[in-house]
């Protein structure tokens, strides 16, 4: 694969003209992009439509965790717009994800990836929701990632920190799509666990999330540029 079809920019912006106006200014250089439930929300699945109209991979970043009807409702829609990647709460278990999965089989191009414990979760906020016990934070990122797969998910979201240990206990196939990475000597931008693109992938993701180091930039084509050399130096 090569270093660009690796890169997938988050388009966190509340509305469709900041979206758009990005898309433009990145041009070529970028072929896939990420609309979360923010950008939905005000944009609508137009904006979907557009980006997949351009030749664009569009991951929808759903993060489902809802009854399994309504998963697979929510994801064959994603498979009808035409998306590329969406993602499921490993937490929901083995029905919500397989639901996912088996609404995404009408679809050939469409990948279904787990969510397993959110970043921003500590190991204080597992155990007010009854995650206690021996598993640490790390363990049960693993155990949802296996559950995951087991319910025939294509890949898993992790942060640069879980990269490796998930791609060890995983396999090589399974795509590993990692968020929070930033540029050597770039600040962490509130990330817990974050890393550069190049680590991230050295670990075993086979694609990196990046949100505000291109689309805050004065220049989104340069920031992605630094991106892209990164990954291939
Ligand atoms: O921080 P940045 O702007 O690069 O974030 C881009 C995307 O990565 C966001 O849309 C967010 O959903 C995701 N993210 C994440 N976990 C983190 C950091 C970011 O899932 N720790």
């Amino acid at each position: 694969m090569d270093a660009t079809s690796r890169i997938i920019v988050a388009l966190d912006f509340d509305d469709r003209r900041a979206a758009d106006d990005l898309v433009a200014r990145l041009g070529e250089e970028c072929r896939f992009y990420k609309v979360g439930l923010e950008l939905l929300t005000a944009a609508g699945p137009g904006l979907i439509e557009s980006l997949v109209g351009q030749g664009k991979d569009v991951f929808l970043d759903l993060k489902l965790f809802e009854i399994p009807n309504s998963v697979a409702g929510a994801v064959r829609v994603a498979g009808s717009l035409g998306v590329s990647m969406v993602t499921v709460h490993a937490m929901g278990g083995t029905g919500i994800v397989s639901a996912a999965v088996e609404a995404a089989r009408d679809f050939p191009g469409l990948r279904v990836l787990a969510l397993t414990v959110v970043t921003s979760m500590t190991a204080a906020d597992l155990a007010d929701v009854g995650v206690t016990g021996a598993a640490s934070t790390e363990d049960q990122v693993v155990r949802l990632a296996r559950l995951a797969r087991g319910a025939g998910c294509h890949g898993v979201i992790a942060s640069p920190r879980e990269a490796g240990r998930l791609r060890g206990a995983l396999g090589p196939d399974p795509l590993i799509v990692t968020p929070g990475v930033t540029l050597p000597g770039e600040s962490s931008g509130g990330h817990a666990r974050s890393g550069t693109p190049r680590a991230a992938v050295a670990a075993g993701a086979s694609h990196v999330v990046v949100g505000r180091t291109v689309t805050r930039s004065d220049d989104p084509a340069a920031a992605f540029r630094l991106v892209r050399a990164d990954l291939e130096r």
